[in-house]
């Protein structure tokens, strides 16, 4: 079957069509066209997401995105005229499919005018577009519909009710942080190792939670962060040493630009040192707040006692601190994870989210998991580690294989939990 996938919870805009046959165990995915709109650059100027600017963004995206997604799959055809398809005779009789379907669409027009109308201008693009192109085929709508920004999630949710009006297909919401967990099955192999209990360590701009899986869609939320999620300390702490939004790719570039043995020098030099939240502490959770912290006061202090550094630190002093606060991050994960491997009787480990293209996370859960050979580590291949719809479809999918019931009338949830 094809899943037209759309996610608009953050800052990414993304449309996907994939194709899906195969039950649960045997699933097999084939990604048939996919767009993805990036708002990095116009979020940077804010140093973080700015929701208003997001929705906008959304809204003046998606119909473009959706339009290249369809074409790259093929199944984007103009409606034909009456004229063209059938012989002026016979057209009066029997109204072609197009004809058809674009009177059932104008009696569509106000209903689907109300829905988007919050949006501006996504009901115009909409029109037009959906009055220029046949139906495509398309068996099946899958929307994120939470956690997120609201404002955002909105806009992605309306335009996909109406898409299932107009075209008249289930839609299924989805929920964004399933979409992290479950993107890495698009590949044949993780699937087939697939076995439960897993254990899911989902690490995002917007979260950081361990959770236990038990069975297909059947989760157990067993630590969370206290307070910044583990993408967003990289944020932050990325605008500390005056490196652009979104932190985490330039913070691990940072960490690795000189070499070892300069590192090491600039190290014990300035005693570069950050705790370990919550590392020792009895429950699942976790806290980022507090390192983040002491990035700021470890700056603030070495800046007071070198004259030379008050305005700017050095490049090689910035990047151990960048590579000391990854260290730490990856500390903690990778501790605190593993700690979860005995208690649950852990089969796999399932990595999830943007913070997940970090080669130094990435490096330190591959090494870990040497020690535990009977887990599985299912690691999402980088290129759908941050947001995008593929997952969301993936994710849809699987919520149809197992029985879930396709909705209308669902709302955006910008705290949605798994
Ligand atoms: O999953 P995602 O795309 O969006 C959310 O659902 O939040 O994650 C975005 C987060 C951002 O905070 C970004 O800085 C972080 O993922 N990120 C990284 C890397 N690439 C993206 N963090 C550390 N290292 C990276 N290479
Ligand atoms: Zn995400």
């Amino acid at each position: 079957m094809k899943i037209l996938g759309i996610e608009t919870s953050c800052d990414e805009t993304a449309v996907c069509l994939l194709e899906a046959q195969g039950d649960v165990s045997t699933a097999q995915f084939k990604v048939l066209g996919n767009a993805l709109y990036s708002q990095i650059a116009i979020h940077k100027e804010y140093g973080g997401v700015f929701p208003a600017l997001a929705k906008r963004e959304h809204a003046k995206n998606l119909v473009p995105l959706l339009g290249q997604a369809l074409k790259e799959a093929d199944v984007l055809l103009p409606i034909q005229s009456e004229r063209t398809n059938d012989s002026e005779k016979n057209s009066e009789k029997s109204p072609n499919k197009s004809t058809e379907f674009l009177q059932t669409l104008a009696a569509k027009k106000s209903q689907l005018q109300t829905l988007l109308e919050r949006e501006i201008g996504l009901f115009e693009d909409f029109w037009q577009f959906i009055n220029t192109y046949d139906r495509p085929a398309i068996d099946m709508i899958s929307v994120t519909m939470g956690p997120g920004l609201e404002p955002a999630l909105w806009v992605g949710v309306n335009f996909s009710k109406a898409l299932a009006i107009a075209w008249n297909m289930p839609v299924y919401p989805v929920n964004h942080l399933e979409g992290h967990v479950l993107s890495p099955l698009i590949e044949a192999h993780q699937l087939q190792k697939i076995a439960f209990p897993a254990l899911s360590l989902i690490i995002s701009g917007g979260h950081t939670e361990l959770v236990v899986i038990k069975d297909w869609l059947d989760y157990q939320v067993i630590g969370q962060t206290k307070d910044d999620a583990v993408g967003e300390a990289f944020d932050k702490v990325a605008r500390m040493l005056d490196l652009p939004y979104p932190g985490g790719p330039e913070i691990s570039k940072l960490a690795e630009q000189f070499n070892e043995q300069k590192r090491r020098e600039i190290k014990e030099k300035y005693n570069v040192v950050f705790p370990r939240p919550m590392i020792d502490s009895k429950d699942f959770d976790f806290s980022f707040s507090g390192l983040k912290t002491s990035v700021l006061y470890f700056i603030k202090k070495i800046k007071d006692a070198n004259p030379d550094l008050a305005t700017n630190l050095s490049p090689e002093l910035k990047s151990v601190i960048a590579e000391e606060f990854q260290n730490a991050v990856t500390d903690v994960l990778v501790y605190k994870t593993e700690k979860a491997f005995d208690e649950f009787g852990v089969k796999n480990l399932i990595l999830g989210g943007g913070v997940t293209a970090n080669t130094h996370i990435r490096t330190a859960f591959e090494k870990m998991i040497l020690q535990s050979p009977h887990i599985h580590l299912i690691i999402p291949p980088t290129i759908i580690s941050t947001d995008n719809a593929v997952m969301i479809a993936v994710a849809g999918y699987f919520n149809f294989l197992l029985g879930r019931h396709s909705r209308t009338d669902f709302k955006a949830v910008g705290n949605l939990s798994l």
